[in-house]
């Protein structure tokens, strides 16, 4: 029993140079790739590298970026089964700038992964009724990621929300109860705590005010809260209703380590998590210290997809099982 991903899948077209362009300025980039990426497929991803099985149910183009990215998926063991196409819209593209610094800008062109919607969730039902765990975020229409909780909800799975990228506009209230598990970064959860319009929404400058956020999102029905808090020297915080926060920090031995380019990094946390919690019957709190390692690993190493590690390359005790014994 493993992991179903309900998401985007996008070709990501990646340019790094010395520094960000000015508007107006033409400046010269050092290198560029074109690199498989969108946040449900980069989860996907993350989570099969590990060894979990994992279904994707997204919505590509009837073009050759869509059929570039079914073939990444069967060669990083992912079954699209309930990967679907449209010729309504291309292929979702995302076109990346990675600075020296290893920050990012990105524009997202969604094209196809706009046109993921309910009926879609529906015809995935046997991909909910053999996973344990679902991941959904934010860059597919609300109303597919709400339907794919509901049918999570349904399923009996563990429901994991990862609010990226930042919404627009408020969520509808049904959402949370839907979610065992919301996972928002710090910009995302200030959001998240917008009663009516995100003008309203509540402060997440200090720790204090994080967790004071979080335990917002905790009223509106959610069962956890998993605050990444990457700005905040790589960990994340976990809240639950009516217990003090816990704080995971990034192993020693990594904190120390430069940063090449956090693409995908919260990806990959998140499919690490899914992977720990569906394929090693790991607790959330005992998956979050294996997602911080896999997230610390990815900010060094070049993109998203191919920035994350083997099972091979983690410490064997953060999987916590003997060898073999997973699923
Ligand atoms: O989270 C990283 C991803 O965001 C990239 O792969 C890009 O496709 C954008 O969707
Ligand atoms: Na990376």
């Amino acid at each position: 029993m493993g992991v179903v991903v309900v998401g985007s899948a996008n070709v990501d077209l990646v340019t790094n140079a010395p520094r960000f362009a000015e508007p107006g300025e033409t400046l010269m980039a050092t290198q560029f790739e074109q690199l498989f990426g969108g946040k449900g497929a980069n989860q996907a991803v993350a989570a099969s590298l590990l060894g979990s099985s994992v279904f994707m149910v997204a919505k590509l183009g009837t073009d050759s970026l869509g059929e570039a990215s079914i073939a990444n998926f069967h060669s990083l063991g992912v079954d699209t089964s309930h990967v679907t196409t449209t010729g309504a819209a291309a292929s979702g593209v995302a076109q990346i700038t990675v600075a020296a610094s290893g920050q990012n800008q990105i524009l997202i062109v969604p094209g196809a992964n706009g046109e993921l919607c309910a009926a879609d969730i529906d015809a995935a039902a046997p991909a909910f009724a053999a996973s344990r765990v679902l991941l959904t975020q934010l860059e597919v229409p609300v109303p597919a990621t709400l339907a794919a909780l509901k049918a999570g909800r349904a399923a009996g799975l563990t429901t994991v929300f990862n609010s990226a990228p930042a919404p627009t506009e408020p969520l509808p209230d049904e959402l949370y109860p839907l979610c065992d598990v919301v996972c928002p970064n710090e910009t995302e959860t200030a959001l998240l705590t917008g009663e009516t319009a995100l003008a309203r929404s509540m402060p997440t400058d200090t720790i204090e005010e994080c967790e004071a956020a979080a335990r917002a999102i905790l009223a509106k029905g959610s069962g956890a809260v998993v605050m990444t808090l990457g700005g905040r020297g790589r960990r994340c915080m976990l809240v639950l209703p009516g217990q003090p926060a816990t704080h995971v920090q990034v192993p020693p031995h990594l904190r120390a380590e430069s940063v090449a380019d956090t693409t995908g990094a919260g990806d990959g946390f998140l499919g690490a998590l899914a992977h720990l919690m569906a394929s090693c019957g790991k607790p959330l709190a005992e998956a979050l210290p294996g997602a911080v390692h896999v997230a610390s690993i990815s900010v060094q190493r070049r993109g998203a997809q191919s920035s994350y590690p083997l099972a091979a390359e983690l410490p064997p005790d953060i999987f916590g099982v003997e060898a073999g014994d997973g699923e």
